[in-house]
């Protein structure tokens, strides 16, 4: 019997690095970049033959709010993409369930196009190989890929051009999340207007960090969080300097804002520490919710299909 549905559950990312390099002719920004997939997922359904043409796009779960459900969502110019390459129609609905942050610098738009390619491929028996579903995802936006293949991995180039990075043990997170996302092109626009007039050197990758990952040690990993973006964050959401001090001031080990942010990310040395460290970022007043989650975690898969 033909395959009817697929469901793929895809994880969110933070960047324990994320060196920006200047602005390029083409608006696009050299990045250097580790990535982390961590363990908050969503989760993308695929069904065939329950409409006449085209596609359906539900979003469902506890991020509904700022989803686009029209052809300017990714996992809509994802099915197109493979549409037009494979020379077929495909008439689908689609249904996401978010629980990744949105306009939250976790890459959850990208992450649910990745689980969209995975889900697609499925369904339509295409037999895709990495390399080709790498290409799809590179069109989509500079971190689609990562979420295909998940874990660990050094991003180059606009942050697509992946290599797996070594690293061993298990992180834990405390995630402070804001009500109101920000755009990813106001931050980078913002970190040019605030860097207007120096000399920006090309990124490189942190040695130091990569070997910090070898150690399994989260305070060793911790010190050495680094984000290009942050200030520009920080400069259009002067709250998260605050959040960034206070998490600092209840012993997380490193604290960061996740990608363009607005979510701030708190390296803590285990599941005790992150609970401590939750309760007393919720008490503290100045967060509006708190979620923790573990990484790394594998990208994109396939958890049902009949
Ligand atoms: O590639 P993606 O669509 O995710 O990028 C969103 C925006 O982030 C781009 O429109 C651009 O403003 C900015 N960006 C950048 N340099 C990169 C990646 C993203 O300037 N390497």
């Amino acid at each position: 019997m033909p395959i009817k549905s697929v469901t793929v559950r895809v994880p969110a990312k933070v960047n324990l690095q994320l060196s920006v390099g200047p602005r390029e002719s083409d608006g696009y920004h050299q990045l250097v970049t580790v990535f982390q997939a961590i363990s908050i997922f969503d989760e993308v359904t695929v069904k065939i033959g329950e409409q006449a043409s085209g596609i359906n796009l539900t979003v469902s779960g506890d991020q509904v709010h700022g989803v686009p459900t029209d052809a300017s969502n990714l996992v809509v110019k994802a099915a197109e993409l493979i549409a037009n390459k494979f020379e077929i129609d495909i008439d689908v609905s689609i249904d996401i369930k978010k629980s990744i942050p949105v306009a939250g610098g976790m890459a959850g738009g990208s992450a649910d196009a990745a689980a969209a390619i995975v889900a697609i491929d499925e369904l339509y028996s295409l037999d895709m190989t990495r390399e080709e579903m790498h290409s799809i995802a590179s069109q989509l936006g500079s971190d689609v890929p990562f979420l295909l293949s998940g874990g660990t991995a050094i991003g180059q180039g606009r942050g697509d051009q992946l290599t797996a990075a070594l690293s061993r043990g298990t992180y834990h997170w405390v995630l402070a999340l804001s009500s109101v996302g920000l755009s990813t092109p106001a931050v980078y626009s913002e970190c040019d207007r605030l860097r207007q007039g120096l000399d920006i050197s090309e990124p490189q990758i942190s040695d130091a960090l990569m070997q910090a990952l070898l150690t399994a040690d989260p305070s060793n990993v911790g010190k050495l969080l680094v984000n290009d973006l942050q200030p520009a964050a920080c400069s259009l959401r002067p709250a998260l300097r605050l959040i960034l001090d206070v998490g600092q001031e209840y012993g997380a080990l490193g604290a960061i804002v996740s990608g363009s942010g607005p979510t701030v990310a708190f390296l803590v040395s285990d599941e005790e520490h992150g609970l401590d460290l939750a309760v007393a970022l919720s008490a503290s007043g100045v967060v509006g919710s708190v979620t923790r989650a573990f990484g790394p975690v594998h990208g994109a898969k396939v958890i049902e299909s009949h």
